[in-house]
């Protein structure tokens, strides 16, 4: 596997830290070691998060195509999009964000708090639209990179979740590796990892990683989207892709994606009874604050994969927590008694 012939643009403090859920862990039985690796504490960019691995890999293609403004889109509390923002800023670049109507909510202030408020912020130029879910390539999308061409101005396109770019897996192929160098210092290897997935570039690079030492299917991803077919076909798609980047040398196949559909309900970006739980159990016993929307559902199917036997009794597991607690800003009323 090759991963170091790609450029990579520092966006990121370095390895992100892993740590024991100790309490979390006895309070499911004890069976099962929980640990979180703190993806969302990887950067003083924007309180952090995923996409700055990914975008490790696509600035320096930004860079040396000559553009002016990263152009990208997502959902109205979209933690893609106000990373993008912060790399702009941080890079000196113009941004351009397409906020679309991919959530019912109902916090009146859903479009004014959180990631939105932070985009602006930090410069973006934000402009929201009307149209509903969905992860694929979109007509607001290309309409926004029309007018900043129009406009006089160099875009740089970045799809939602940095996600069918070329290089968006690659930032975690990066992750595996991290992991295996942290285990040989830990003196144990991880038996499985738990993934929120969506738009499918972390899950699908994360598997590309662990493929080199036959763990792919030990990657377990949790849909979050709620549209799983799509989303698991965008996770093969992005890691066959991403496979052949970095010289993996094994074919990627449809089994060795693991995507668990149970607990993305009522719909992407609204939480259930039981994501709020979640939510809350592990902000009790372990101070760790998960969002309503990805990280929320994923440690929600952790839990209950752990309480109904998913996982041999010795296990040990990590939940790579993503980052995502801006949106919870946009959520006042689904937590207003805690
Ligand atoms: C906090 C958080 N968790 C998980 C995800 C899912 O990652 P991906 O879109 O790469 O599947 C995202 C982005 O969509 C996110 O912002």
């Amino acid at each position: 596997m090759n991963l170091v012939k790609f450029p990579r643009y520092p966006l990121t403090f370095g390895p992100t830290p892993i740590e024991k859920l100790e309490r979390l862990s006895a309070h499911l039985g004890g069976n099962v070691e929980l640990y979180a690796k703190r993806e969302d504490c990887n950067s003083g960019l924007a309180f952090g998060g995923n996409k700055l691995r990914k975008l490790e890999y696509i600035v320096p293609d930004a860079i040396a195509s000559g553009a002016d403004t990263l152009v990208s889109i997502g959902g109205v509390q979209s933690n893609h999009t106000r990373m993008v923002a912060a790399v702009a800023a941080k890079i000196g670049f113009k941004c351009r964000l397409v906020q679309e109507a991919w959530v019912p909510h109902e916090d009146a202030v859903y479009d004014r708090v959180g990631n939105i408020m932070l985009s602006r912020i930090m410069g973006a130029d934000v402009r929201l639209v009307d149209d509903g879910f969905d992860i694929g390539i979109r007509d607001s999308w290309k309409q926004a990179i029309a007018e900043v061409e129009a406009a006089g101005g160099k875009p740089y396109p970045i799809p939602a979740g940095a996600s069918v770019h070329p290089y968006g897996g690659l930032g975690y192929v990066g992750f595996a590796e991290e992991v295996r160098a942290q285990e040989a210092e830990l003196g144990f290897k991880f038996d499985y990892v738990v993934v929120c997935t969506v738009t499918g570039s972390t899950h699908a690079g994360m598997l590309v990683g662990f493929a080199a030492d036959g763990r792919a299917r030990n990657v377990i991803g949790i849909d979050a989207s709620c549209t799983p077919q799509q989303t698991r076909a965008q996770v093969l798609e992005i890691a066959q892709r991403t496979a052949e980047l970095v010289e993996l040398g094994r074919p990627i196949v449809g089994d060795d994606v693991v995507l668990l559909e149970e607990y993305a309900y009522p719909v992407y970006g609204v939480p259930s009874a039981e994501t709020k739980e979640a939510i809350r159990l592990v902000g009790r016993l372990e101070g760790m604050i998960t969002d309503p929307v990805y990280e929320g559902k994923s440690m929600q199917g952790m839990i209950d994969l752990v309480e109904t036997g998913y996982f041999p009794e010795g296990s040990k597991v990590l939940y790579a927590h993503l980052g995502g607690a801006p949106a919870l800003n946009g959520y006042g009323y689904a937590f207003r008694n805690g």
